[in-house]
């Protein structure tokens, strides 16, 4: 791949621009109970300062098929048609309802890679996955137990069993992993929404959480692996059909369910991007703030390829960004 066409580490910088406009937009729904209107104001924000991007991009995974909201549709193209060709992966609001709610935790986020990297999930917006940080990276196996990936990694952090943290979406779904790990005697962290936040807060100093594991969104998946590939954390997944239909959908498509995806399976490139925007507070960014005609916002900009991890506070003057 040429200079020309494989993306530069602006595009990180890019990024961010996209994630903070949409924040800002979906953070004027905070509390008012209103998911769908906080995610088309986001997409549209997003999908606007897309269009302004250098590169030839294409959606892999736009966000919206499992709820049926606004999005920003697979296979659209975006970006300003110049090169680089880029593989986009986008989740305008990660956690619709905790906006809704006012609840910590909802971000605005984007995953790109060099054009023909990233993993198409097709009919699969499911995904069992297991994720942890750095120091844990190769100690897990999906097709392992709860237990038996819980005592591999408390082995290879050191650290008792019972001082892990497991994080697990809150759903019915999960009755018996959360009856497992409690068995186990491992800790847990049960989250409302918001499993990007989840996976990535295994790799983030302080965050306090040692693991994630459950069924999630796939898109969610995939992005979490561009930030944990920054990270030098670990991932697997595998496709979760809802039903007998979209398991026959996901056959006929071509997808093979038993395949562990690793994060290459994910993104088969070393130059990935990943950035997000804090909507509400949260574990790991502050959400947006106003402040007499200014709007604060905190952003991760991660790159794989040189593993730099950027924390971005922004102050926007809203007067004057709205005239541009
Ligand atoms: P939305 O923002 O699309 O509502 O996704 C929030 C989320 O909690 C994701 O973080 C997670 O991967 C997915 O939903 C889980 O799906 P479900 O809510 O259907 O269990």
């Amino acid at each position: 791949m040429s200079e020309r066409t494989n993306p530069d580490r602006n595009l990180a910088l890019e990024l961010v621009r996209v994630t903070e406009v949409a924040a800002i937009a979906a953070s004027r729904h905070m509390g008012r109970g209103e998911k769908e209107l906080a995610d088309g104001a986001a997409v549209d924000a997003m999908r606007s300062q897309l269009s302004m991007v250098a590169m030839d991009g294409t959606v892999i995974i736009g966000e919206g098929e499992k709820d049926e909201a606004p999005m920003l549709f697979n296979g659209e193209t975006i970006g300003n048609g110049e090169p680089p060709k880029v593989d986009i992966a986008v989740d305008p609001i990660d956690g619709t309802t905790l906006i809704a709610l006012g609840r910590a935790n909802a971000l605005a986020v984007i995953a790109a890679s060099e054009g023909g990297t990233m993993f198409d999930p097709g009919p699969c917006v499911y995904m069992n996955k297991i994720a942890v940080g750095p120091d844990a990276a190769g100690s897990i196996d999906i097709r392992k137990t709860a237990t038996e990936n819980l005592e591999l990694i408390a082995d290879r952090l050191n650290k008792r069993l019972s001082n892990l943290t497991t994080v697990i979406l809150d759903r019915p779904r999960h009755e018996d992993l959360i009856k497992e790990v409690r068995a186990a005697g491992a800790r847990i962290r049960l989250i409302p929404d918001g499993d990007v936040v989840g996976a990535i807060s295994t790799a983030w100093p302080d965050a306090g959480a040692d693991v994630l594991m459950g069924i999630g969104g796939t898109p969610e998946g995939v992005i979490s692996a561009a930030a944990l590939a920054a990270m030098g954390g670990d991932q697997q997944g595998l496709l979760w059909p809802r039903d007998e239909a979209e398991k026959a959908e996901a056959i006929e498509a071509g997808y093979d369910l038993e395949k562990v995806l690793s994060i290459a399976d994910m993104i088969n490139a070393d130059n990935c991007f990943f950035a997000a925007t804090g909507i509400t507070d949260g574990d790991l960014l502050q959400g947006v703030h106003f402040d007499r005609g200014v709007a604060r916002t905190q952003s991760l900009v991660m790159r794989s390829k040189s593993g730099t991890v950027r924390l971005i506070e922004g102050q926007h003057q809203l007067e004057k960004v709205s005239r541009l």
